[in-house]
């Protein structure tokens, strides 16, 4: 049997990618970052666990030791997502792996963006060490809002016209089992935006369709913004999340979604399909 160590495996994406692949009966390491959050990853099918620490590399040459396969995520907005891009490939390249997936972001070149910036310097560093690898660039998903349209008000510090091609985790989450599973994808980058254009306001009104009840999309000001769920974060988190809302606010996110398409063999899901109750 296959087995893949996931990283992040207890966060939203890597759950995700953790059930895609035990789904299909793959052995599924989970590597977290404190033995506290195994429940979580053993909620969505992960056999066993390895306890790292992605800012330092402690435990990432066991981790890896006996897998086939690396799925690399790195934490939110890390300041040192290279860093840890280095230390996760480096460890897995000492192991003599050579199936590794990177998870990205669209346009990770686009200098608006000092995380986006990150992205590109990070996927460098993965295949500095393992030229084999697989990059996944996934647009903003669906996920991150289906909450607050649930609860009937879609609140964002940028403009509600602007465009996106947002994705459905589910969708990456599937394209990234395909890729650390079938042979074919090595040293391959692929963009992965969602089917659909639709901007803030849109959503909600697909929303208001979808759930048959008054779904409001709001723009909140950058100060109430800072003041407000910005407050907890470090002034960097801060800062990296600033410069992504003046970039939303000016073009959005916008991809080409014939590639997560091919990938899937099926249509991408839509935001409606992402309000649907699972
Ligand atoms: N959200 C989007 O729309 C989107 C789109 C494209 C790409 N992405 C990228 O997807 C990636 C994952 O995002 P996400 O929202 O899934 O992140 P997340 O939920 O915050 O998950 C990150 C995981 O990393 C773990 N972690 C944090 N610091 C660690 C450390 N020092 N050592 C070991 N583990 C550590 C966290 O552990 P705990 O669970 O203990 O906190 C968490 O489980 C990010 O790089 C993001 O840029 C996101």
């Amino acid at each position: 049997m296959t087995t893949v160590l996931v990283i992040g495996a207890a966060g939203k994406t890597g759950r995700a990618v953790t059930a895609a692949l035990t789904s299909r009966g793959v052995d599924v390491r989970a590597a977290v970052r404190s033995a506290r959050r195994a429940e979580t990853a053993y909620a969505v099918g992960a056999r066993s666990i390895s306890v790292v620490d992605l800012e330092t590399g402690s435990g990432l040459d066991e981790a890896v030791a006996g897998a086939d396969a690396v799925y690399h995520l790195a934490p939110n907005v890390h300041r040192d997502e290279v860093g840890i891009a280095d230390r996760v490939a480096g460890a897995a390249a000492r192991a003599g792996l050579s199936r590794f997936v990177f998870h990205s972001v669209l346009h990770p070149d686009d200098p608006s963006m000092p995380h986006h910036l990150r992205k590109a310097a990070a996927e460098k560093v993965v295949r500095t060490h393992l030229p084999g690898a697989t990059v996944l660039r996934p647009a903003a998903y669906h996920q991150n809002l289906v909450d607050a349209a649930l609860a009937g008000r879609i609140t964002v510090p940028y403009s509600l016209d602007s465009p996106f091609t947002n994705v459905d985790l589910a969708d990456v989450a599937e394209v990234a089992a395909t890729v650390l599973t079938r042979p074919g994808h090595e040293g391959v980058t692929y963009d992965l935006a969602g089917p659909e254009v639709l901007s803030v306001r849109d959503q909600a009104h697909v929303a208001s369709d979808v759930l048959g009840r008054p779904v409001e999309a709001v723009r909140v000001e950058i100060d109430e913004w800072v003041a407000g769920p910005g407050a907890s974060l470090t002034a960097q988190a801060r800062d990296d999340l600033l410069a992504m809302f003046a970039s939303y606010d000016r073009g959005g996110l916008v991809g080409d979604s014939s590639t997560l398409r091919r990938l899937l063999g099926h249509e991408p899901r839509t935001w409606a399909q992402a309000l649907e109750p699972a």
